[in-house]
């Protein structure tokens, strides 16, 4: 199901909590009965009393559908939508959400490896709690600059399997170290800041565990959209109106489309999923960070604001 599928329907924020330095967090009531179910690693998106949907992973435990809890970490040179949240008093507000949907999804493994970097726990509290209930092996390694900026520390179990590690007093942890120690049965999972990752992403691949790794990204740093903003010139059919459009070599897929039709984004650099959208026919070129090998192969769906085409013609569900 594309992001596009699914409809938004509205909750009531029941409660705002501070969490950490910068970091606070809402939960979300249903009028009645219970919310639909999610995996660890879902994400809902939400449409802000301005109108910006901005997506947040589920950090609530899975098993409880009572309420749905998001953690947003303001950030004062971001686009707005932290800041949104942080300054509006939105406790016993209706809002809309859509979703959960997942593009972070946690394997059946024998044993997990989690690494977060500051608000990177989000998804991974919720992985965690899953862990926790059936009793999967694990190593969580959550880390942050300052104590006081690291949420949820008192919903971890403790124990030398979760590591929590304050930066600005012992430095860096030693994620090469800690990859290169893992077996051939872990599957790591990783979130946090770009830079992580990319040395994450590094590690993994220098120690020959890039096929273990999964990774979510919060922020971007622009290659996506830049990497999709020229290539051949190709066709795209809009297949609802029937429009036939031409994107040039020095145009994006979004700008094109834009002019002819509504299409809902966030992001607009790959990593957040609400473009998500149908392929009919044609073969998609991916440049987002959400789709994994097996979903980009299968080329049944691809982020339009990153997206190109490798055949002359691509005709798409909007
Ligand atoms: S708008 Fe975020 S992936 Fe396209």
């Amino acid at each position: 199901m594309t992001g596009e599928d699914q409809d938004f329907f509205e909750v009531t924020v029941s409660k705002a909590t501070l969490e950490a330095e910068g970091v606070i967090s809402l939960e979300m009531v249903p009028d009645r009965g219970l919310l639909p179910a999610y995996e660890p690693g879902s994400h809902l998106d939400i449409e802000l009393p301005s109108g910006l949907v901005r997506q947040y992973s589920l950090c609530s435990p899975p098993s409880d559908l009572s309420f749905y809890r998001i953690a947003v970490l303001l950030e004062p040179e971001g686009r707005g939508g932290s800041q949104e949240i942080h300054e509006t008093a939105l406790v016993g507000k209706r809002v809309r959400i859509r979703g959960p949907r997942n593009h972070f999804p946690l394997e059946p493994s024998p044993r997990y490896l989690f690494i977060a970097g500051g608000i990177g726990i989000t998804p991974m509290l919720a992985m965690v709690i899953r862990a926790e209930r059936e009793k999967s092996p694990y190593e969580l390694v959550y880390f942050g600059r300052r104590l006081e900026s690291l949420a949820f520390r008192k919903k971890l179990a403790t124990g030398p399997h979760v590591k929590v590690l304050v930066t600005g007093d012992t430095g860096r942890p030693d994620l090469a170290g800690i990859i290169n120690g893992v077996t051939d049965d872990t599957l790591i999972y990783a979130c946090g800041p770009i830079e992580m990752l990319k040395d994450v992403e590094d590690f993994c691949e220098q120690a020959g565990r890039t096929p273990q790794l999964r990774t979510e990204r919060f922020t971007s740093d622009g290659e996506a959209a830049a990497e999709a903003a020229s290539g051949d010139s190709f066709e795209v059919v809009l297949q609802r109106s029937g429009a036939v459009l031409t994107v040039g070599p020095d145009q994006g897929l979004l700008e094109v489309i834009r002019d002819h039709c509504e299409v809902m984004t966030s992001c607009e650099d790959g990593y957040c999923g609400t473009c998500e959208t149908t392929v009919l026919e044609g073969v998609p070129e991916h440049h987002d960070t959400i789709l994994n090998e097996k979903e980009r192969a299968a080329g049944r769906t691809m982020m339009v604001c990153v997206g190109r085409s490798k055949t002359p013609r691509l005709v798409l569900d909007l």
